[in-house]
């Protein structure tokens, strides 16, 4: 339990001070290790170094010392760690495989270039390279190196980093023998509109259907300072071929989430069967320097398995997490013809599963996080135009900033498939519509996964600390069937 009713018990916060953008996620003998960008020394943005925290299920974490700490002359900006299992780098000794860090130093000039630190103690320590940096093109806005190992046209084997010009709107794409001597391939960008920046980028493969036959590639890209809504993160499928990423349609920007608070979402480096596990900063630039806490600030989100499918990708949780979370609920609860409120007493580490199914004239609601009847957020659907919306306008601590209790939707594609006939009621022939809503609240996060994961949404919600109730509801205009599966996670991690 913590005494602070805000803070996240199952998602990654740091015990004090500020954090952003995950970096360098790897796997390494049965532990994730997720490395941070963060202050040491105040809850605001500056001194940025790399902290340190480490998980066997990504869901409980053990914060570790500080990784990379800022220097009078260098700041440690965002970037990937690699597993160099061949020794590359040479850094390795007596057989130790080295874990190298490839990441953005920033100087005092302001020059931002890409640098290497290496750890032979699995990430417990690290030593900068000392001929860094290793890849300089004499900007101030190149970083956020992503590397991985990829086969160039003959099919041979190297490095290959992608990296940004942030306000340039460019992802660049270069490779390497030895993570040291670095040659450009090629250009992707710029797209899109004048005064957008490009962060943080990610390229891999995923296998279409889980077919190996059928890998696409897709990029991951942040972009910050977006009019409408600031920060988000998005993906685009496409064709690399070791040199260049082609995008099958650059025009179409498809959100990762469409919350407000998913950004800086990279992937894990050397997973176990090679699945693809990302997670991102659950937060938005537009007021991350404001939000209410202390002395901590800034979670990360909860880690997602990507899947391609013909209809795009899909995240839920990794099976490693699933299997961490408990299988039977604490509470349940169905209808037949839902009328509302129906309320729980929920906590504020909790998940909680809705089916439905339900008739096109009909909404249904999700209050969350509601204490004397005013809910910190609101999830409603509206099956008519299919519809999930989030909405915190009513969250008691939303004035820390102005944009803060804006509204988000998403149009969910997937709801539209007819209900499974098994229903013994004649009423469910009638009903259209089957929505499916995984909820994850904990503390002042909130992660929707919309129809197994086709569609997800993540929001902070800051609430009066004894809020705790769940409110269902129905407009009662149409009938809805729902089940309702509550699990009590405040001591998951305990
Ligand atoms: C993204 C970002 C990165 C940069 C880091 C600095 O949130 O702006 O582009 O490396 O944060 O903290």
């Amino acid at each position: 339990m913590t005494d602070d009713a805000d803070k996240p018990v199952f998602h990654f916060t740091p015990q004090r001070n500020w954090m952003n953008d995950p970096n360098g996620l790897v796997y390494l003998d049965g532990v994730y290790h997720l490395f941070f960008q963060y202050n040491p020394d105040g809850n605001d943005w500056g001194n940025m170094s790399w902290g340190h925290a480490t998980s066997t299920d990504l869901l409980s974490w053990a914060e570790q010392s500080l990784a990379l700490p800022y220097t009078q002359d260098e700041q440690i900006f965002s970037g990937s760690i690699v597993v160099d299992h061949d020794n590359t780098t040479g850094f390795g000794q007596d057989g130790v495989v080295p874990l190298v860090a490839i990441y953005t130093r920033v100087t005092s000039n302001a020059v931002q270039a890409q640098a290497l630190a290496f750890s032979l103690d699995r990430g417990m320590t690290w030593q900068k390279y000392h001929a860094n940096p290793v890849l300089d093109r004499n900007s101030s806005a190149f970083r956020d190196p992503k590397v991985f190992r990829a086969a160039d046209r003959h099919g041979r084997e190297r490095w290959v980093m992608v990296a940004v010009e942030a306000e340039q709107r460019m992802l660049l794409v270069y490779s390497s023998h030895d993570l040291i001597m670095w040659a450009y391939e090629s250009t992707f960008g710029p797209f899109g509109d004048e005064g957008v920046v490009w962060e943080c980028p990610d390229l891999f493969a995923l296998n279409l259907n889980g077919d190996p036959s059928h890998p696409r590639w897709v990029l991951v890209l942040s972009t910050n300072k977006v009019p409408d809504h600031d920060s988000a993160a998005f993906s685009f499928t496409g064709h690399f071929d070791g040199h260049v990423f082609v995008a099958d349609d650059a025009e179409t920007w498809r959100p990762l989430d469409y919350g407000r608070d998913f950004y800086a979402a990279v992937s894990f480096a050397n997973t176990p069967d090679a699945c693809r596990i990302i997670l991102g900063w659950a937060n938005n630039w537009q007021y991350a320097a404001d939000a209410p806490t202390y002395p901590w600030r800034g979670a990360m989100t909860l880690p997602r398995q990507l899947e391609l499918t013909e209809t795009g990708i899909t995240q839920n949780l990794p099976a490693v997490t699933e299997e961490a979370l408990p299988a039977e609920p604490s509470q349940t609860y169905q209808a037949d013809h839902l009328e509302g409120p129906v309320i729980f007493d929920a906590g504020r580490h909790y998940r909680f599963r809705l089916t439905c199914t339900l008739d096109d004239a009909a909404e249904v609601s999700v209050g969350l996080l509601s204490g004397a009847g005013m809910p910190a957020a609101v999830l409603h659907y509206a099956a008519g135009t299919h519809t999930l919306s989030f909405e915190r306008t009513r969250s008691g601590r939303n004035e820390f900033h102005p944009r803060f209790a804006e509204v988000s939707s998403v149009r969910l594609p997937s709801s539209s498939s007819p209900s499974p006939s098994s229903s013994p009621q004649s009423l469910s022939q009638s009903l259209s519509h089957r929505l499916e809503l995984d909820i994850f609240v904990d503390g002042c996060i909130i992660e929707v996964f919309a129809n197994r994961g086709a569609d997800t949404l993540t929001m902070q919600a800051f609430s009066a600390p004894d809020a705790r109730e769940i409110v269902l509801s129905a407009d009662g205009r149409a009938p809805i069937r729902a089940r309702v599966e509550l699990y009590d996670l405040t001591q998951i991690t305990v």
